[in-house]
C-alpha cells in the first residue's frame, strides 16, 4: 500500500504559506503541531517542504542525510554565498574534505582559542567603562566577529580588515533566502555576488602573504594553508578560500543571537542567575588572566548555556532535499520536496521535557537529565555526520562572554520580554538593553587592562 504524503497547512493561493513562515515561523511551525502532530507540511510558493520533529522523524532526518536526503542541494543559498565546500558542496566532495573541515576544532586547540576570546571580550568590557547602558544585540556583534577574525586568520588580518569585510559579510546574510532560486537576477542577489568577490579577494591576499613568508601563526587559516587532503593532495587556495567564507559565517552569525540570549535568560530569572554568580564569584580568579582550565567547574553556568540552545536555537530549522522518496511517520514524502527538521518544535517536544516553554537549565543536571531522552532530544547543533563542528567552541564562547560580563559587572535588564527576529539568515533577538554597573571588586577596575 503506497503510504500518503503528510498534510498540508493550509495557505494562500500561489504564495502558500511563505509570508507566515518569513514574519513567524515558530507560530506557523506550532500551528502544524496542534493540527498534525509530528509530520506535516507547508507550502512556499510551489515547494512543498515537509515539518519534522520528534525521536523517531528526527532519526531519520540525519541518518539518511547524504544518501535519501541531500543537504548541498537544501544549501543552495549558502554556496551561492560561499562556493561549494565541505557542507555545501555534494556528499562525495564533502567525504573528502570533512577531515579538513573537522581539524581546526580538535579538542587540543581549545586552550588557543579560550586565550583569543578571553582578549577579545576583555576589550569590550574596557570599552564599556564603569557605568551605562548598553543594547546587547548589537553590541556583541563586533565581539563575536573579532573572536572569529582573530580565531581563524589571525590576529594582523583582525586588525587589518576594520569593518568594511563585515560589512560585505552582511551583504552576504541578506541574501540568504531559503526559497528563491539564489541565481535569480535580484537586487540583493546581485549584491551578494558582489561582496563574495571582494571577501575572496581579501581572503585570496593574506594566503599569498602567507605562502611566501617563513613565520608559522597560531591561527586556522596556518593549519589550512599547510593541511593535505587523505590522498595527500594539498588544498587549495579556492577551497581554503571557500572554507574560511564558510567557517567564519558560521562561527560568528549563529553564536551571536545565542550569547545575547544566554545573558538575557540569566537576567530573566534571578533564582538561577545567583547560582550562576556564586557559581563565578566561587571559581574565577580575580587576581590573573583566566584559563580554560577555570572553566571546568562552571555547571550552572553550563546548563545555561544549553538551555538557551533548547528555547532560542539560532537554527531554528535545518534542511534537506529529497533525492529519493522516504518514509516517516507513517507518511511517504516524495522525492522533489524539501524536508525541514524543526529544532524550535523538536526542542519543545512535550514527551522529552518537563514544562517545555520554561526556562529550567537544571533540566540539564545529571540527576534529570532529560536532554538525553533520545539521542536527538537537542538538536540546535545538528546530529549524524553533519553535526556542527564548532559547538565546542561556540558554547565556550557563550559561556565566557556571560561570565566575564557577571564576574564584573552589576546587571539590570532593561527589556524584561525580548523578542525574536525571524530575519534571513540565523534567528536573533530584537533590541536587548542592559544597565551596566562595574563591580568594586571587577579586575578592570584594578588594572584597566586586559585579564
Ligand atoms: C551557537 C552557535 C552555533 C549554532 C547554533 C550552530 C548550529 C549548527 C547546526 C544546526 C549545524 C547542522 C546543520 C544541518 O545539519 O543542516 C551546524 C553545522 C556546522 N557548524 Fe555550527 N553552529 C554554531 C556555531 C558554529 C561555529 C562557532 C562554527 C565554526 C567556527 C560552526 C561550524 C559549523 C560547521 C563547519 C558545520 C557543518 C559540519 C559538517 O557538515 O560536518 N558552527 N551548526
Amino acid at each position: 500500500m503506497t503510504l500518503p504524503t503528510p498534510p498540508v497547512l493550509p495557505g494562500l493561493p500561489i504564495l502558500g504559506n511563505l509570508l507566515e513562515f518569513q514574519r513567524d515561523r515558530k507560530k506557523l511551525l506550532m500551528r502544524g503541531r496542534q493540527r498534525f502532530g509530528g509530520v506535516f507540511a507547508v507550502r512556499l510558493l510551489t515547494q512543498p517542504m515537509a515539518v519534522l520533529y520528534g525521536a523517531e522523524p528526527a532519526r531519520a532526518f540525519f541518518e539518511k542525510t547524504d544518501t535519501a536526503l541531500r543537504m548541498d542541494k537544501a544549501y543552495k543559498m549558502l554556496s551561492a554565498s560561499f562556493g561549494e565546500v565541505g557542507f555545501t558542496a555534494p556528499p562525495e566532495v564533502y567525504r573528502r574534505q570533512r577531515s579538513i573541515l573537522h581539524m581546526p576544532f580538535k579538542g587540543s586547540k581549545m586552550g588557543g582559542y579560550f586565550d583569543i576570546m578571553q582578549e577579545e571580550i576583555s576589550l569590550w568590557l574596557q570599552s564599556l567603562g564603569e557605568q551605562g547602558e548598553v543594547e546587547l544585540t548589537q553590541a556583541l556583534g563586533p565581539v563575536v566577529q573579532n573572536v572569529a577574525a582573530h580565531a581563524f586568520m589571525g590576529r594582523e588580518f583582525r586588525n587589518r580588515m576594520g569593518r568594511d569585510f563585515w560589512g560585505h559579510y552582511l551583504v552576504l546574510a541578506k541574501a540568504l533566502d531559503p526559497v528563491l532560486p539564489p541565481n535569480l537576477p535580484l537586487p540583493r542577489f546581485i549584491q551578494r555576488d558582489r561582496a563574495r568577490v571582494k571577501i575572496s579577494a581579501m581572503i585570496r591576499e593574506i594566503i599569498s602573504e602567507r605562502r611566501t613568508s617563513d613565520v608559522q601563526h597560531p591561527d586556522m587559516l596556518n593549519e589550512l594553508i599547510h593541511a593535505r587532503y587523505d590522498d595527500g593532495e594539498p588544498v587549495s587556495d579556492d577551497d581554503i578560500i571557500h572554507l574560511i567564507m564558510a567557517l567564519m559565517f558560521a562561527g560568528h552569525e549563529t553564536t551571536w543571537g545565542q550569547a545575547v540570549w544566554t545573558v538575557a535568560e540569566l537576567l530573566r530569572h534571578p533564582q538561577y542567575l545567583a547560582k550562576v554568580q556564586a557559581e563565578i564569584d566561587a571559581h574565577l580568579p580575580r587576581d590573573r588572566a583566566l584559563t580554560y582550565r577555570d572553566f571546568a567547574n562552571l555547571p550552572h553556568l553550563e546548563w545555561a548555556v544549553y538551555e538557551t540552545t533548547r528555547l532560542h536555537p539560532s537554527a531554528d530549522i535545518i534542511m534537506r532535499y529529497v533525492e529519493e522518496d522516504v518514509e516517516v511517520g507513517g507518511y511517504r514524502i516524495p522525492a522533489g520536496w524539501v524536508v525541514m527538521l524543526s529544532n524550535e518544535l523538536n526542542q519543545l517536544d512535550e514527551q522529552v521535557f518537563t514544562q517545555p516553554d520554561v526556562y529550567d537549565p537544571l533540566r540539564f543536571s545529571p540527576e534529570r537529565a532529560e536532554d538525553k531522552a533520545h539521542r536527538h532530544s537537542i538538536s540546535g547543533f545538528g546530529g549524524g555526520v553533519h553535526k556542527c563542528t564548532g559547538m565546542n567552541f561556540a558554547n565556550l564562547e557563550m559561556s565566557l562572554i556571560a561570565a566575564m560580563l557577571l564576574r564584573d559587572y552589576e546587571l539590570t535588564l532593561l527589556t524584561p520580554n525580548p523578542q525574536v527576529t525571524y530575519a534571513l539568515g540565523a534567528v536573533r533577538p530584537e533590541a536587548v538593553r542592559v544597565a551596566y554597573r562595574r563591580r568594586a571588586d571587577s579586575p578592570l577596575q584594578a588594572n584597566g587592562g586586559v585579564c
